[in-house]
């Protein structure tokens, strides 16, 4: 399979990132140049409805056997029982170790069918087909699978590289505006943390984007992709570089966990929360507010307007403490101070009840 440039590194080898549109209509060649013979796609009914057939024509007319396992859409199917039922199909399937799964659908899907296959038979190739915003530049890249338990989210997971990443960025045509909204957050944050050149990228085509242009859209996934692609290929198992990708999540996370989940849409929160961190880091002296105000603009420009936080300070606490990247019992923001800048540090209670009672007032 060629990779279109983007390759990501991992302990167990390297994969490629294939973006572009159309990358659908090819995906039978790449599976099969991979050696693979037999598929279990892995998909929601919402997806299926829509891009499970081009995928079937594709792989069966490169050879590959397919079936099509279907789950219902949302973030209740990551659950330990579907887990088990998919499970269940492929050993009825007889799918062996030589065979593979195909993840198609969003970040749910993603993280359910990598789950899967990362504990099926010790372990079978998977390919991510990510059909979000989000699973695009975010949550097909790095190899990281998850189940939710009733405690928590993702509580359940391992790493487990895909063979490749196949991405195609005409699917993001038929997505909602709450979903495209979701992964607008993800590329903003990526823009900020990469740098100059993809900042003033996405400043030039944030018009563009709201009408979804074509040119447009691919160049702020293979940007955002790019930059995922990079950090967990320097930093597979968040012992570093990886936790900037946090940034905007720690207030993001607790909002959609105070707001009650679905209440907030998932983009608007992360984007309140990189409101939030630029204010924090101007409060304790690193920040900038020239910054902060560059940063408004731009998730301004993309759609992530401000909603405003108008929970309790106590309340978002408790909730970012209860969040399970918290180390020792300290709260860690990543602080962004400009451009490719950015920082991660514990900040006392005090400071983020002071911080937060402003910011919500
Ligand atoms: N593994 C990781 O590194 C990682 C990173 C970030 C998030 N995640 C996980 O990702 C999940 C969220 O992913 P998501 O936001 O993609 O949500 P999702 O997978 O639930 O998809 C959102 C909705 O969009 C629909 N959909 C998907 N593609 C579509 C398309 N092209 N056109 C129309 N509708 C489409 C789906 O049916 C679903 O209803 C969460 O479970 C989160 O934990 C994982």
């Amino acid at each position: 399979m060629t990779g279109g440039g983007l390759r990501v590194s991992s302990s167990t080898g390297s994969y490629p990132v294939r973006i572009g549109s159309g990358v659908l209509r090819d995906i039978g060649s790449s599976v099969a140049g991979c050696g693979v013979r037999s598929v279990a796609i892995i998909t929601d009914t919402t997806v299926k409805g829509l891009y499970a057939d081009e995928a079937v024509a594709s792989l069966r007319e490169a050879g590959v056997s397919v079936v099509v396992l279907e789950v219902p859409p949302g973030e209740t199917a990551k659950s330990w029982s579907r887990a088990g039922e998919l499970l269940q199909e492929m050993s009825g399937l007889a799918l062996n170790r030589d065979d593979a799964v195909i993840a198609l659908g969003g970040g749910v899907i993603g993280d359910l069918a990598g789950f899967c296959a990362a504990v099926y038979m010790r372990g079978i190739g998977v390919f991510q087909v990510p059909t979000t915003l989000l699973a695009q530049v975010d949550s097909s890249i790095g190899g990281k699978t998850g189940l939710d338990l009733p405690r928590g989210k993702n509580l359940v997971g391992s790493f487990w590289p895909p063979l490749g990443v196949l991405t195609d960025t005409g699917c993001l045509a038929t997505l909602g505006p709450g979903e495209w909204r979701s992964g607008m957050a993800e590329v903003a944050k990526s823009a900020i943390l990469d740098g100059v050149p993809s900042l003033e990228g996405l400043e030039r085509d944030a018009a563009a984007l709201g009408e979804r242009a074509a040119g447009a859209v691919e160049r702020a996934v293979v940007m955002a992709a790019g930059f995922k692609a990079r950090v967990v290929s320097h930093d597979e198992r968040e012992a570093g570089m990886r936790e900037a990708l946090n940034y905007g999540h720690t207030l993001g996370h607790a909002i959609e966990r105070v707001a009650g989940y679905g209440a907030v849409a998932h983009g608007i929160a992360v984007a309140e929360g990189m409101r939030f961190a630029a204010r924090l880091a101007e409060r304790i002296g690193v920040g900038d507010p020239a910054w902060s105000v560059r940063q408004d603009h731009l998730l301004d420009s993309l759609g992530l307007t401000r909603t405003g936080c108008p929970y309790d300070a106590a309340a978002l606490l408790s909730a970012m403490r209860s969040d399970k990247k918290v180390r020792a019992g300290e709260i860690r923001f990543v602080l962004s101070t400009g451009p490719g800048l950015w920082e991660a540090r514990p900040i006392g209670d005090a400071e983020l009840t002071a911080t937060l009672s402003e910011w919500s007032a």
